[in-house]
């Protein structure tokens, strides 16, 4: 039994990381036919819908005004990278990730509007949210350098777009979106995060978090 149960497990384990993978393949193939149908990235910003802000009005109401979050449950999606957007609507699409209000908008979207959104949300000045402790934050640099740096980038920014954004971020949000990484919650699985937050305490979640948001 068991045996059986660390099989069942290691299966499962092996399917969340084949399905996270998979979902940043298609979002980067979704993104470049788009670009390459619209002929560039200027050109596809070009050719978003003159009404795409009232389109947007609905995930404004959650996510604030340019994308800017209000609420410490809730990230900022100004400035974010579109191919981690368009991941994370494709990851919300097929029900992997919370919460479920995301999943339900997710689906009623076609590809098209999800593509535009990512670029409505991507050209948006991401704001400082929330408060930021730069004490803090300063004893989390050495930490995301040794543990971060090579895949969230320099900055924060992400090395490769197809990482989330942080710089910037709500410093609330992003610790309680590690706590839930470390913690293994159901409501978020990435095997990447869960190995790159292994070990760490609540302390130094709270330095990253500060100087990420500090950025
Ligand atoms: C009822 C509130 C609500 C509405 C409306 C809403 N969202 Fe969200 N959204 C959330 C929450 C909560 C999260 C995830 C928080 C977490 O993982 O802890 C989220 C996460 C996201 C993420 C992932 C961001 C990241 O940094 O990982 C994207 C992308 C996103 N939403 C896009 C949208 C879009 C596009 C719309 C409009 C069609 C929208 N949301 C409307 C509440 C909302
Ligand atoms: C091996 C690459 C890798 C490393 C190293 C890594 N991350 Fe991540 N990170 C990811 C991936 C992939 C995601 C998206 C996970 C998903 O799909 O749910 C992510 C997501 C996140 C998020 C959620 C962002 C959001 O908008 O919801 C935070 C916060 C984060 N990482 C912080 C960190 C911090 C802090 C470190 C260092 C302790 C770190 N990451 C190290 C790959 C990495």
């Amino acid at each position: 039994m068991k045996r059986f149960l660390v099989v069942v497990g290691g299966l499962l384990a092996c399917w969340a990381v084949v399905a996270g993978v998979e979902e940043r393949l298609e979002a980067r193939q979704l993104l470049e036919a788009f670009f390459t149908e619209q002929g560039g990235w200027e050109q596809a910003i070009a050719a978003l819908p003159s009404d795409i802000e009232d389109q947007m009005r609905i995930c404004i109401a959650c996510h604030g005004e340019g994308g800017n979050s209000p609420n410490r449950e809730i990230p900022s999606l100004a400035g974010q990278n579109p191919p981690y957007f368009v991941e994370q609507m494709l990851v919300y699409q097929r029900a992997a990730r919370y919460p479920e209000m995301m999943h339900l908008l997710s689906e009623q979207m076609e590809r098209e509007g999800i593509l535009a959104a990512a670029l409505y949300f991507a050209i948006q000045p991401r704001r400082v949210m929330g408060e930021v402790d730069h004490q803090k934050g300063q004893q989390g640099a050495a930490l995301y350098r040794a543990y971060c740096i090579h895949c969230h980038g320099e900055d924060g920014s992400g090395a490769n777009p197809g990482y989330a954004n942080l710089r910037g971020q709500r410093a609330d949000y992003l610790s309680i979106s590690m706590r839930r990484f470390r913690d293994r919650s159901e409501r978020r699985v990435s095997h990447e995060m869960a190995v790159a937050t292994l070990g760490l305490s609540d302390q130094q979640i709270e330095e990253l978090a500060h100087y990420l948001a500090g950025q």
